[in-house]
């Protein structure tokens, strides 16, 4: 069993899509059971609220659904999760600050390093963009996701 957390700023865009992408990369796979997922935002602007409408739409497109509600990450997620996936060097910073050890900080891994490992890669922030910046926002995610699920599995 491998629990594995997206994290991002508002956890209404980009970790709440990734979360869906891997939930239905899984399921497709037959790989449910080998893990337990969730997202969340380093930020409470937006905890208890639905997706972004344009998150919910590219991911409908795709015959992919979310339940999600939006939460804020807490230091005790390094304990309930192996692997935390940030979006964003920005993501990254802010959960490192809340690790207590060497061990908490080694779970953190940012997005696209599965996807152009060498080139330190955001996966940009589309809330104050459109829709196409929601579509880039799913193909990275997409490709990535593909590449987190078969060096896990
Ligand atoms: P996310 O995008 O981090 O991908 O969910 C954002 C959502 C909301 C805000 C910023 C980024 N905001 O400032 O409310």
């Amino acid at each position: 069993m491998t629990k594995v957390l997206f994290v991002c700023l508002g956890n209404i865009c980009r970790s709440p899509m990734a979360e869906a992408i891997f939930n239905d990369k899984i399921q497709k796979s037959g790989l449910v059971d080998k893990f337990i997922t969730d997202s969340c935002g380093t930020a409470d602007f937006h905890v208890g609220d639905r997706p972004d409408h344009r998150t919910i739409r590219i991911l409908e497109k795709n015959g992919i659904e979310t339940r999600h509600l939006g939460r804020q990450f807490e230091a005790k997620d390094f304990e309930a999760f192996d692997l935390i996936v940030a979006m964003d060097s920005q993501n990254e910073k802010d959960i490192l600050k809340l690790a207590s050890n060497q061990f908490q900080k080694n779970k953190i891994v940012k997005m696209r390093s599965y996807e152009t490992p060498n080139e330190n890669l955001d996966v940009p922030d589309p809330y104050y963009g459109n829709i196409h910046d929601f579509e880039k926002v799913y193909t990275i995610l997409d490709n990535a996701i593909e590449n987190l699920i078969k060096s896990i599995v």
